[in-house]
């Protein structure tokens, strides 16, 4: 699904990515750890496609596909979707007229507002994106979009940040949706989540854990028994183990 090879990463001028290898396979779902800063945000936001981020060397394939110089519309279009860690608010755009938007091309199942009815957000469909959301709110309002957008590729930079223990198990069970973990065959859709905390694996199982140091990445691997490591010896130890 998903192949990043050697990547090298500027933003204004200064080194933020270092060589970066990253595989995720058709139906998998990795998880990436690490410090404040080490550049997990500049990964997703490079896969997406944004501008400033400056890519000075490696590859990135999408399907198959050689995507490092291609617009991110069209590799939203291709089937890849992104949760902020922060996301805009749209002033004067309805939550349910950009979920119109999302899904515009694709199988109008009208899950995302099925979704909403049923976790009780579906009063947040007549007001304008993110505008005066909650910190929980803004999270569900992101992961009804992608719902809607249906990506076969969700970035989630930390979906669980700032989200209570009840509607931890909410913000799971839409996770679980996009990335079809109830399907255990021919699963076809591939996540990468962002965490700090670790709660959200609670809720969504990954297949691989990858640690991010310094720009690179230190350390692959199953990812509870990575996380059990970090919060029992930090990540001085990855870096440890690494020499
Ligand atoms: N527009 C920018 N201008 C200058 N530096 C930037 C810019 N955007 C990101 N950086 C720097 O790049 C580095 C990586 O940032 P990034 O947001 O990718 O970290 P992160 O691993 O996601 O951290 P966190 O866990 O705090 O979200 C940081 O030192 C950050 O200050
Ligand atoms: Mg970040």
């Amino acid at each position: 699904m998903l192949k990043i090879e050697d990547l090298w990463v500027d933003i204004h001028g200064k080194e933020v990515l270092r060589g970066i290898n990253l595989h995720i396979g058709r139906g998998e779902t990795h998880c990436l750890f690490g410090k404040n800063g080490s550049g997990k945000t500049t990964l997703l936001m490079t896969i997406m496609g944004f501008s400033g981020y400056e890519i000075k060397q490696g590859r990135i394939s999408f399907k198959g596909q050689d995507i490092t110089k291609t617009p991110l519309n069209e590799r939203s279009a291709m089937g890849a979707g992104l949760l902020f860690q922060r996301p805009p608010t749209l002033r004067g755009v309805k939550l349910k007229d950009m979920l119109a938007v999302c899904r515009r091309g694709k199988d109008d199942s009208g899950l995302a507002e099925q979704l909403a009815v049923k976790y009780g957000f579906d009063r947040f469909l007549e007001r304008e994106v993110n505008l005066g959301f909650s910190g929980g709110e803004i999270k569900k309002s992101e992961l009804l979009q992608l719902l809607a957008q249906n990506p076969d590729l969700t970035l989630l930079d930390e979906p669980e940040s700032g989200v209570d223990i009840e509607n931890l198990q909410i913000i799971g069970d839409m996770i679980r949706k996009l990335l079809q973990k109830d399907i255990h065959r021919n699963r076809q859709k591939s996540g990468l989540i962002i965490t700090h905390t670790g709660f959200i694996l609670n809720y969504v199982a990954a297949d691989r854990g990858h640690v991010m140091l310094d720009g690179q990445i230190y350390c692959q691997g199953n990812p509870l028994e990575i996380f059990e490591g970090i919060q029992k010896y930090g990540y001085e130890e990855c870096v440890r183990c690494r020499q």
